[in-house]
C-alpha cells in the first residue's frame, strides 16, 4: 500500500457528479483515528465540482511516514484554470496575481511571453543581454508554421488530473502502438514543457506538476523489499483510472509513480529531484508567485532532497556518487560514479534551494552543510574535471603512484588512458569537462548536458564557459552537423561498445545514448549561450533544427555520426523535442527570460575558492578541514 493522489471520474450516463477524492494519509500524525495497524488509510475530501474542467483540488499533505515530523494538511481550493496572466478567478492558491509583479510581458509571435522580476544574483545585465540578442535578429522569424506546429502538440500532450493539467506525456507517437513507459510524465521530460508554459505565462500546469509531483515524492517505495531514502522523486508518473471501491458506476484516477522499480535496468533517478528543484525556483521567477515554494510541505520536500543528496557516506569526493544510468542517460553507459550531467544538475539545485529554504533554526544547519558543498564541489569540477590542450598535456607527462598529500597526479591516472581521438579532436583554443572522475581512471568523453548545464549554474568558470562554447563552435561538424546535439562524443565502438554498454542492441555507435543527437538539448544550449552573451551559436543550431524536426515529426532523438537518420528506435511527437525547440526558440527571442533560469557566480563561493588555491594560505595544503562541518537536519 502507498500514499495516493485519486481523482473521481464518473462513467458515461450516471449523474455529473464529481469528487476529488484524496490521499492515503497516515491518520497518526493528523491526529486523528487511524486504522488499527496504524498504517495508510484513504482519506477523502469530499469536494462538489461544478464541472472537471473547471476545478481543481491540490491538497498539500505531506505523507512521510511514521518517522516523518513534519505533517500538515493544508488543502487548498482553486477554482477556474489560472489564466496566462496568472489571475486564478475565485482560487486562494496564488498570494499574489503574477501580473501584479514586477515583469515584463512583450508580445513574440502573439503569444504572451513573460519577462522577469530582477533577481539579486543577476550578474549579466540586461543591456548586455539585450545586445547580444541583437547580434542575432536577423535568425527572428514571426508567425512560424514550425512554432505554430510545435505549440499544438504541446498543447495536445497535457496530461489531467482531476481536470487539471499535471504534467505532459513523454511521447505522443501516431505511428507507433509500442508505447513502453513513453505515455508517462516523466519529471525531467517536464522541465522543457513546464519552463514553455512559464514563458507563455501559463502558470497553472506547472503548480499543479510541483504540488502533485512533492506528493509523490513521499510514496511508500520498495524494491524487492528494499526502500529507497524518502526524498527520492520518481522518474515518471501516470494518471491511471482505476474502479472506485463500492460504486458500480463510478471511477477514480489515480496517480501512479514509478521511482524505478519498473523502469528498465531499475534505474534509480537521481536527476528528477534536482530539476524538481530548479523548476520550482523557475516558477517562482517567472510567475512572481513565491507561495509555492513558502509552502511548508514544500519546504519539507526541499529539505528531504537535499538531506538525501547531503548524507554523509563513504566517499571522499564532494561529488556527488550514483549508479549508472541515473540520469538523462537511464541505461548503462559507463556513467556510474560521478557523472558531469549529476554534478551539474546538483550544484544548481543546491545554489536554487539556497535562495528558496526559508531561514530559520530548522535550516541553519542545512544551509551551512548545503554551502560547505557548493565550495567543494565547485573547486573539484574546476580543477580536476578540466580539460584543454594545456592539461591534457600535463596529463600526459603525469608520474604515477605518487604517494603524498601534495601529489600532481592525485587519482593516479595513468597517461595512456589519453585515447589518440582526443589527441585529435582537442581544439587549440577551447576545453571543457570530462563526463567523469574515478581513481585511476578519467572518462574523457564530452557529455552535452553537463558541458551546458556547467555553464548555466556558473559551475564552470567564466572562462571555462567560453571555452566550452569554443569548443562547441570549432567542433560543430561533430556535435551539431546535421541535427543538434550530440548527446555524447564520440560513441563507444567495439570492445568499448561490448564492455561499457553489455553489448546494448539500443546503445550502438552513435545511436541514441551513445553518441546519438538529441533535438532536446536545444533549450540547455541556448540558457547557456544567452548566459555566455554569445546567443547567435543558439540561433545557428535552432536555425539547423528548424530545416527538419516539423518533417521529420519532431523525433526523440537522431542516428549517426552527423545524426542524418532519425534514430532507429525513436519515438515520433517526443514532446521534451518538441519544448525543447520551442523554449530555445521563445529564450533567442526574449533573451531576459533565461535569467530565471541559470544561476550567476556567488561572491562567497569565489572568495572560498581564492583562498584554496592561494599557495600562501596554510589551509590550502591538504585541502581539507577547511570546509568540513558536521550539521544535523
Ligand atoms: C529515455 C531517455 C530518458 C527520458 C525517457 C522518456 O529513456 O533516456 O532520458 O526521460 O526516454 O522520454
Amino acid at each position: 500500500m502507498g500514499i495516493s493522489g485519486a481523482a473521481v471520474h464518473v462513467v458515461p450516463g450516471t449523474a455529473p457528479r464529481h469528487f476529488c477524492s484524496g490521499l492515503y494519509i497516515n491518520t497518526s500524525q493528523l491526529g486523528i483515528s487511524s486504522k488499527p495497524s496504524g498504517k495508510y488509510r484513504k482519506k477523502k475530501c469530499s469536494v462538489y465540482m461544478r464541472s472537471q474542467s473547471n476545478c481543481m483540488r491540490v491538497c498539500g499533505v505531506r505523507v512521510v511516514n511514521n518517522r516523518s515530523k513534519s505533517l500538515k494538511c493544508q488543502c487548498q481550493m482553486t477554482e477556474g484554470i489560472t489564466d496566462m496572466t496568472g489571475k486564478d478567478g475565485n482560487g486562494a492558491c496564488l498570494k499574489e496575481p503574477a501580473g501584479k509583479t514586477s515583469q515584463i510581458f512583450t508580445d513574440v509571435n502573439s503569444q504572451k511571453v513573460i519577462g522577469l522580476e530582477n533577481g539579486p544574483a543577476m550578474a549579466i545585465d540586461d543591456k548586455s543581454v539585450l545586445a547580444g540578442a541583437a547580434k542575432h535578429a536577423m535568425h527572428k522569424k514571426r508567425g512560424n508554421s514550425v512554432e505554430d506546429e510545435a505549440w499544438s502538440l504541446l498543447q495536445e500532450s497535457m496530461v489531467y488530473y482531476c481536470g487539471s493539467p499535471v504534467g505532459t506525456i513523454a511521447a505522443k507517437d501516431p505511428s507507433d502502438n509500442n508505447v513502453l513507459n513513453y505515455d508517462q510524465v516523466f519529471i525531467r521530460d517536464f522541465i522543457p514543457s513546464g519552463i514553455a508554459f512559464l514563458l507563455k505565462g501559463e502558470y497553472e500546469i506547472v503548480r499543479n506538476f510541483i504540488l502533485h509531483t512533492l506528493q509523490l515524492q513521499s510514496w511508500e517505495k520498495t524494491m524487492d523489499c528494499h526502500s529507497p531514502g524518502q526524498g527520492l522523486m520518481p522518474a515518471s508518473f501516470k494518471v491511471r483510472t482505476a474502479p472506485l471501491d463500492g460504486d458500480d458506476f463510478a471511477t477514480e484516477e489515480v496517480l501512479d509513480p514509478d521511482f524505478g522499480e519498473a523502469a528498465i535496468g531499475r534505474v534509480a533517478p537521481v536527476d528528477s529531484g534536482l530539476w524538481w528543484i530548479i523548476l520550482l525556483r523557475a516558477y517562482g521567477k517567472c510567475s512572481g508567485d513565491l507561495s509555492v515554494q513558502e509552502r511548508i510541505d514544500v519546504q519539507t520536500g526541499i529539505k528531504m532532497i537535499l538531506k538525501l543528496c547531503l548524507a554523509d557516506g563513504f566517499d571522499m569526493f564532494p561529488t556527488l556518487l550514483v549508479t549508472d544510468g541515473s540520469c538523462m542517460i537511464d541505461r548503462r553507459m559507463g556513467i556510474h560514479g560521478h557523472p558531469l550531467e549529476i554534478q551539474a544538475l546538483f550544484y544548481s539545485a543546491l545554489l536554487c534551494a539556497r535562495e528558496m529554504l526559508a531561514p530559520g533554526d530548522g535550516s541553519a544547519d542545512l544551509i551551512r552543510a548545503l554551502n560547505n558543498r557548493l565550495i567543494a564541489l565547485s573547486f573539484h569540477i574546476r580543477e580536476y574535471y578540466w580539460v584543454d590542450m594545456r592539461k591534457l598535456n600535463e596529463i600526459y607527462r603525469y608520474k604515477q603512484e605518487e604517494y603524498s598529500y601534495d601529489a600532481v597526479n592525485k587519482f593516479n591516472i595513468y597517461p595512456d588512458q589519453i585515447s589518440p581521438w582526443l589527441v585529435e579532436w582537442m581544439p587549440d583554443k577551447g576545453g571543457y569537462l570530462i563526463g567523469n572522475l574515478q581513481p585511476a581512471h578519467m572518462d574523457f568523453r564530452f557529455f552535452s548536458l553537463g558541458n551546458l548545464w556547467s555553464i548555466v549554474s556558473s559551475l564552470a568558470t567564466v572562462n571555462q564557459s567560453h571555452a566550452i562554447l569554443d569548443l562547441i563552435e570549432a567542433k560543430w561538424s561533430d556535435l551539431v552537423a546535421d541535427m543538434p546535439f550530440k548527446i555524447c562524443y564520440p560513441a563507444l565502438e567495439g570492445q568499448e561498445w561490448r564492455i561499457i554498454t553489455g553489448s546494448d542492441p539500443k546503445n550502438t555507435p552513435w545511436s541514441y545514448h551513445n553518441g546519438g543527437a538529441w533535438p532536446t538539448l536545444l533549450w540547455q544550449l541556448a540558457v547557456a549561450c544567452i548566459k555566455m552573451n554569445r546567443p547567435e551559436i543558439a540561433a545557428r543550431a535552432v536555425e539547423v533544427a528548424e530545416k527538419r524536426i516539423a518533417a521529420d515529426k519532431w523525433p526523440e532523438y537522431y542516428d549517426t555520426k552527423q545524426a542524418r537518420f532519425i534514430g532507429k528506435q525513436s519515438q515520433l511527437h517526443q514532446t521534451w523535442s518538441i519544448a525543447g525547440f520551442l523554449v530555445a526558440k521563445l529564450l533567442l527571442d526574449n533573451p531576459v527570460a533565461a535569467k530565471t533560469l541559470w544561476n550567476d557566480e556567488d561572491a562567497e563561493i569565489i572568495n572560498a575558492l581564492n583562498i584554496m588555491v592561494d599557495p600562501s594560505n596554510p589551509k590550502r595544503k591538504r585541502g581539507r578541514k577547511v570546509l568540513k562541518k558536521t550539521y544535523i537536519i
